[in-house]
């Protein structure tokens, strides 16, 4: 059973837990990865990415902002969102995100820039980095997530 708070000693543990996390998502899910600059959102996501069945690297949707990937290239429909550059939420409702819910896995990097729209029932992972330069992952678990959390 996964603990809320997780210790990750580097890259590769991001990716593997990455990996445990995708055995869990279903269409419709949202994960928020927040975390500062560099804390490891992209390592996460990729490992879901990855582990969905996605052989080449994913990119950082830094620039492309909204980055979808669809079967048979991933085994569940995945949206990959990095808000960054958007300024607030004014500007993320433009993107319409909701409307991915249909029929994708979400998974939001920067998701503060949705303010109070983002869904309650995101899997909400904060990243950050720990004193021996791997990472403190803390989990907010929403009824959605807990039995499936304990799973991770
Ligand atoms: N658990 C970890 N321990 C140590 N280094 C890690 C860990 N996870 C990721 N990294 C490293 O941190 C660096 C930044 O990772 P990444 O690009 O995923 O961050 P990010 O949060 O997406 O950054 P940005 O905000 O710029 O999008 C990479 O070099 C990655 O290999
Ligand atoms: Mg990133």
């Amino acid at each position: 059973m996964a603990d809320r708070e997780l210790h990750l000693d580097d890259a590769r543990a991001m990716d593997e837990l990455g990996g445990r996390i995708a055995a869990q998502v279903r269409i419709g899910d949202v994960i928020a990865l927040d975390g500062g600059l560099g804390a490891g959102k992209t390592t996460l996501a990729r490992g879901i990415l990855k582990a969905l069945g996605l052989e080449s690297e994913a990119p950082s949707p830094s620039f492309a902002i909204v980055q979808p990937y669809d079967v048979p290239e991933v085994r569940l429909p995945v949206t990959h969102v990095d808000l960054y550059r958007l300024d607030g939420p004014e500007h993320t409702a433009e993107l319409a995100l909701g409307e991915y819910l249909a029929d994708s896995l979400l998974i939001v990097e920067w998701p503060d820039r949705l303010g109070a729209r983002l869904w309650p029932h995101s899997l909400r992972l904060h990243i950050a980095v720990d004193t021996d330069n791997g990472r403190r992952l803390t989990a907010d678990v929403p009824d959605a997530w807990t039995e499936r959390w304990s799973q991770i």
